[in-house]
């Protein structure tokens, strides 16, 4: 029997979606026949914990944000010599800062949102180290500048402005290590109105369209360009991107995920399962490459 530790809570603001994630993880990897543990690393004594649990075949991190997804659970993991599900420590600390990623996307001529000056309205103001569109804004007006920027200051004291790029949304996932695999691309139509963050997170607050209602040649560009920026960054194992293509079919790249949700709502799983990918399979999968790279 096979042990897989799945790691679920965390401290970061994003410890609600992960605790659903680590339940599906969990359920689906004991389907597949593993025995799972759920440890969660803000309870008392948790490398304790860990280092308790017999023949760990591999770790799944099911964090999302914070220490969980920045490299900080990924260097204890490599300590202790365990093999882990997704990035590693480098790849995890830079797509989790949106300066410094956004940096090097712009080195290696990928499009990005520019940064910008409070003056050049609309913008976006979010904080560095972002997560679910939390501490996000979009400031149309100079009149909602201030209040942008300190909800933004409540989740990190770095603080990014960039252009509002008008266009449709859409997000696409990466799967495997040496060779890896683009996933079928999603739009993501917020149910009401434009760019509306609060429905869009909220249940039933979005609508997913799979294919995108775009020029296919347009959605393969954004796919290049996704692979590319998980390459660039040294992602490994999966990742999920959002990329706002404009009226032009400029592919512009929003962030990278590393560790994109695993509820049974979540992006990351529909879009596997779109590529034939059941659920249970993916999180086998994932198992399997984390053991493929010790
Ligand atoms: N420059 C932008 N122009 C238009 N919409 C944006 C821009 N930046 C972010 N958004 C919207 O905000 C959402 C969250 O932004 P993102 O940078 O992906 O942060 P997070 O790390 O919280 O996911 C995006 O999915 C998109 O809908
Ligand atoms: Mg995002």
């Amino acid at each position: 029997m096979k042990t897989v530790v799945v790691l679920a809570g965390g401290d970061s603001p994003e410890r609600e979606v992960s605790l659903h994630s680590g339940i599906g993880v969990a359920r689906a990897l004991k389907e597949a026949g593993f025995v799972v543990k759920v440890l969660d690393p803000i309870k008392p004594d948790f490398p304790g914990k860990l280092l308790g649990v017999k023949n760990v075949y591999a770790v799944f991190i099911a964090l999302h944000g914070g220490k969980g997804e920045d490299g900080t659970i990924q260097g204890f993991l490599e300590t202790i010599g365990l093999p882990y599900t997704g990035s590693g420590i480098l790849a995890s600390a830079l797509a989790m800062d949106k300066i410094l990623s956004k940096q090097l996307f712009v080195s290696a001529g990928l499009l990005v949102p520019p940064v910008c000056l409070p003056r050049d309205l609309p913008l976006v103001v979010k904080p560095v180290h972002g997560g679910s569109t939390l501490g996000i804004s979009i400031v149309k007006k100079k009149a909602g500048l201030t209040a942008a920027l300190d909800l933004a200051r409540k989740y990190d004291a770095r603080i990014l402005m960039e252009k509002f790029i008008p266009g449709i949304e859409i997000t696409i996932g990466i799967l495997g290590n040496e060779n890896p695999r683009i996933l079928p691309a999603i739009q993501i139509v917020p149910a009401s109105g434009f760019y509306d963050y609060q429905a869009k997170y909220a249940p039933g607050g979005s609508k997913h369209l799979i294919p995108p209602e775009l020029p296919r040649k347009w959605v393969n560009r954004a796919g290049e360009v996704v692979l590319a920026a998980h390459r660039l960054l040294g992602c490994r194992g999966l990742s999920r991107s959002e990329v706002i293509i404009d009226q032009k079919g400029n592919p512009y790249l929003l962030d990278v995920n590393t560790i994109p949700g695993f509820t049974a709502t979540s992006l990351f799983p529909e879009a596997a399962a779109a590529a034939g990918i059941s659920f249970g399979e993916l999180t086998r999968q994932l198992v399997e490459l984390a053991r493929e790279r010790q």
